[in-house]
């Protein structure tokens, strides 16, 4: 092993590491969102199944894998086997979960940079600055650029520092700041004229939605993406874990406080919307479906947010602050990935890999921008949309048919000592030798073929 490897301290340590990076624009920003252009609690409905359904049990399976061979994706699944092909099959698995993290690091950079500058741009606003207010708020390459820049050197400065020194003490400070902000701005927005029309479409579910292929894969797409699967950072993560913990609760904890966050989003966002329209700002587009996307985030609510005076000034502050901080919990695990690859596969020293490999996403970041159109959205759909999922269907394949079953028991036992009574014993194995890998790649085909 390494001898630049970390641990986490405690289990508290990894649970904030590992719903650090679960929680992040995927809940405040995706699952609002795609809640408002799927109709509403039908989406929220298909996305708690879905997420227990098959994220949860894919999230397992990347656990056990790392805390089993102690390693980054590329290393640890030709472990799992003694016979070439699948060893070589593992190793090209882990060398493309590598890439698309560091793909999706890539956009979200340039995502958290547009967020971060409304700060500064709340701050000028309420301090009366109106040109400033103006720079930062409105989007334009050298704004974008510069934040871009900033938002990848902290997330670089964090993970140079190491696991416990770095991930796990940013993680334990930022996340329960995020969670008493999100609290406090839900109960404002819920006390608003207007929320109780959002809060009835987020919360009473049309079911004739729910069986629409479309609605399916986004919500199956959402779920992986929230839970940061298939591209080895909760593998990562895994592997940093003492055997002494109990793997299923751990990973049951992640699950259910990255999911009840995204909801607490959707109790944020969709209730303001209709404050919003209560107050004669347009939240529906040209063809009557729900404004969503960077429209709702950077337009429609910080429309809310002016119209609101001061105490709204303050509101978009507290909002964008939430939005930055849950970014970067999410993206130092995002840049992990790759360096933890290169620190092990080269034997170069953590700060060296860090400063190194974060360069090269940044200027990643910045051929993006520059060819915004042509790249932006192609690379959020190769990453997210087509990567995640058929990475998620790899890794159940590998812990469930390459990794031998004592040893899968074995791990699932260290740290669990009644295991074997339990119902994830008798279950699990074979579920996600059989039933994940094809419920999510029956999903994935019906997406393409529509
Ligand atoms: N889970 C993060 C979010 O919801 O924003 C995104 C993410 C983090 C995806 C880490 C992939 C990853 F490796």
């Amino acid at each position: 092993m390494s001898k630049e490897r970390g641990q986490f301290s405690s289990r508290f340590g990894f649970i904030t590491a590992a719903t650090g990076s679960a929680v992040g624009l995927g809940n405040i920003w995706g699952f609002p969102t795609q809640t408002a252009s799927h109709g509403g609690g039908a989406f929220v409905v298909a996305y708690l199944i879905l997420a227990f359904l098959l994220a949860y049990p894919a999230l397992m399976a990347e656990l056990i894998i790392g805390r089993h061979t102690r390693h980054n994706m590329v290393a640890a699944l030709p472990q799992l086997s003694s016979q070439p092909l699948p060893r070589l099959l593992g190793k090209v698995t882990g060398l493309y979960g590598v890439l698309t993290a560091s793909l999706i690091l890539s956009f979200y950079a340039i995502v958290a940079g547009w967020l971060m500058a409304q700060v500064p741009a709340a701050v000028a606003d309420i301090s009366g600055q109106s040109p400033a207010k103006n720079w930062f708020a409105q989007s334009s390459l050298a704004r974008d650029g510069l934040f871009c820049a900033l938002f990848s050197a902290l997330t670089a400065a964090i993970v140079a520092r190491g696991v416990k020194d770095g991930i796990e003490r940013w993680s334990t400070r930022l996340m329960p700041a995020l969670i008493l902000l999100m609290l406090g701005l839900v109960a404002t927005v819920l006390t608003l004229p207007g929320a109780l029309e959002g809060l009835r479409l987020y919360l009473i579910p049309d079911f004739s939605l729910i069986t629409d292929p479309a609605l399916l894969t986004s919500a199956m797409g959402q779920a992986f993406f929230s839970l940061s699967l298939g591209v080895g950072t909760m593998l990562i993560y895994g592997s940093y874990v003492s055997k002494s913990d109990n793997l299923p609760l751990t990973g049951a904890y992640v699950a259910l406080i990255d999911t009840g966050i995204a909801f607490l989003a959707g109790l944020l966002i969709i209730p303001a919307m209709f404050v919003a329209q209560h107050r004669g700002i347009s939240i529906y587009n040209t063809d009557n479906t729900l404004i969503a996307g960077p429209d709702l985030i950077l337009q429609t609510l910080p429309e809310l947010f002016n119209s609101l005076g001061v105490a709204g000034g303050i509101i978009g502050l507290v909002f964008f602050l939430l939005l930055s901080i849950a970014a970067l919990t999410s993206s130092i695990s995002m840049l992990e990935v790759p360096v933890t690859f290169t620190l092990e596969q080269f034997k170069l020293s953590r700060r060296r890999a860090t400063y190194w490999i974060a360069t090269t996403i940044f200027i990643l970041s910045l051929l993006i921008l520059f060819n915004f159109d042509a790249l932006f959205t192609t690379v959020v759909s190769v990453s997210t949309q087509y990567s995640q999922p058929l990475l998620g269907v790899l890794l159940c394949l590998f812990a469930g048919w390459a990794l031998h079953r004592d040893k899968l028991l074995r791990e699932i036992s260290a740290g669990f000592p009644a295991a074997e009574q339990s119902f994830f014993w008798k279950i699990w194995p074979g579920y996600i030798r059989f039933i994940c890998p094809l419920l999510i790649i029956t999903m994935f085909v019906q997406n393409i073929s529509s």
